[in-house]
């Protein structure tokens, strides 16, 4: 991130290519929801898989799992959200603001109209949005949209050890949505109604979770420097007793230096035994797990890793954004995407239209297709078409010249270096993919 990363840039990048657009935008927009462009679904998709990837294929004791949005409502009284998932709240009796009770100073005027000594009592405030399912709307029909992912699989647990042969100690990976009315919503995508969710919670003997506990804490580490990610940017922090949630015995936030400052991007939590436990009650239905080895039957303790993959997209683009003033005194903005997240990995540009180089050069994109994403571009002088793609963060621009069309060479211009390196078109799968495995941010 450069020092001239601010959030105002990232925004206007972002609707400019084709990456983040408001949601309604043209009915003048609605509040903590946004629409992911051609580049930004590509971008949040890579994150997904990236994440995906490293937590089912790379483990091979997690499974996955996609459960539903809507859940019976006695999940979320199980669960402890209908009772605890709320944030205390003032309203401003003037001009009706409502504020979270962390976020001002309820001895100061209000922030908005200014008028003093105008707040309520805190109240409050549940983050559940409900709605209602079938043709009845009272009490008997409300359901809530999920606030996290990860009561989905723990109602599913008992499914998932009676199917899958898995042993304890296990996991459980989703991806999804999940919905909570947030009041505050500043900061972009950073905190929205509607985001989604990356989660994992990984079931193990009562005893051992400290030490898979600390054993989690390393690997998602770890996982956001193999992203590519500066590690400086990167920090724990440890939730003292006034903010862990409910749920949770101890909890540790990886924490990214965002446009606005550190911020949380992730939660490992300890969530002991108390989900599965409350199910149990709720339900009436024994959600044990039964050692075959040890002969010992207990309810699992749960250590979870909770990512926000829309966030993750604020922190990438935030990571990634630079502004380089050129020898030529030029300067280029660029984002410095890891090549296995770019939303495009291949830019095919024929040097000149004319002489068959234009033709060669869509057909040597259409071959690449199957490896990885490309775009093709024809059009401008190629050091704009170059300014283009560093502005979408491509890390790989292949130019097709009068050369190629001799010895079906092309060149290959890296995007961080700008360095370009001649390349038998033979050649070029096998060495993007080698370029993509060693690539480090200089
Ligand atoms: N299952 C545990 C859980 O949901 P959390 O700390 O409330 O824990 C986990 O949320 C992650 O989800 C956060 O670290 C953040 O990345 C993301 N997240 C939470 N609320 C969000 C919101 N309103 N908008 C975007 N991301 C959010």
């Amino acid at each position: 991130m450069a020092e001239t990363t601010t959030m105002d840039k990232l925004v206007s990048l972002c609707k400019r290519r084709g990456f983040i657009f408001q949601s309604s935008e043209i009915y003048g927009g609605l509040t903590g929801a946004w629409d992911y462009g051609p580049l930004g679904v590509q971008l949040k998709n890579n994150i997904r898989d990236f994440w995906w990837k490293e937590m089912t294929q790379m483990h091979d004791n997690i499974v996955g799992l996609d459960a539903s949005i809507l859940m019976h409502p006695k999940v979320w009284e199980a669960s402890g959200h209908v009772s605890n998932f709320t944030d205390p709240m003032v309203d401003c009796r003037q001009c009706k603001s409502r504020f979270r009770t962390d976020q001002i100073e309820l001895d100061k005027p209000c922030p908005v109209c200014g008028t003093a000594g105008s707040f309520t009592e805190p109240r409050n405030f549940n983050l559940m949005f409900s709605t209602h399912m079938g043709a009845v709307h009272d009490d008997s029909s409300v359901v809530y949209l999920r606030p996290e992912t990860a009561q989905g699989i723990y109602v599913d647990f008992k499914n998932v050890v009676q199917s899958s042969r898995v042993k304890i100690p296990f996991g459980i990976a989703q991806v999804g949505k999940s919905f909570r009315n947030e009041i505050t919503t500043k900061n972009f995508i950073f905190r929205s109604c509607e985001f989604e969710q990356m989660e994992m919670q990984y079931f193990v003997e009562p005893g051992t979770d400290e030490q898979w506990f600390s054993y989690w804490r390393d690997q998602r580490m770890a996982f956001y420097h193999k992203m590519g990610i500066r590690a400086d940017h990167l920090r724990w922090h440890r939730h003292g007793e006034d903010e862990l949630a409910f749920y949770a015995k101890v909890a540790y936030d990886i924490q990214f230096l965002f446009p606005m400052g550190w911020q949380e991007l992730e939660g490992v939590h300890n969530r002991t035994d108390y989900d599965l436990t409350q199910h149990q009650q709720f339900s009436g239905k024994d959600l044990t797990y039964l050692d075959q080895e040890q002969k010992n039957r207990y309810v699992p303790y749960v250590v979870e890793t909770s990512a926000g993959l829309t966030r993750n997209v604020l922190m990438v683009l935030s990571d990634a954004y630079d502004e380089e003033t050129l020898p030529e005194g030029d300067t280029r903005t660029v984002l410095h995407f890891h090549p296995s997240l770019a939303p495009v990995m291949v830019a095919v540009l024929p040097l000149v239209k004319k002489d068959g180089i234009g033709t060669y050069a869509e057909q040597l994109e259409k071959n690449l297709r199957e490896e990885f994403s490309t775009f093709y571009d024809q059009s401008g002088a190629i050091g704009r078409r170059y300014r283009r793609m560093d502005e979408i963060g491509t890390p790989y621009c292949i130019t097709v010249d009068y050369q190629s069309l001799e010895d079906q060479t092309v060149t290959l211009r890296f995007r961080d270096s700008m360095q370009q390196i001649r390349v038998p078109v033979a050649e070029l799968v096998q060495r993007i993919r080698q370029e993509t495995k060693t690539y480090t941010r200089a």
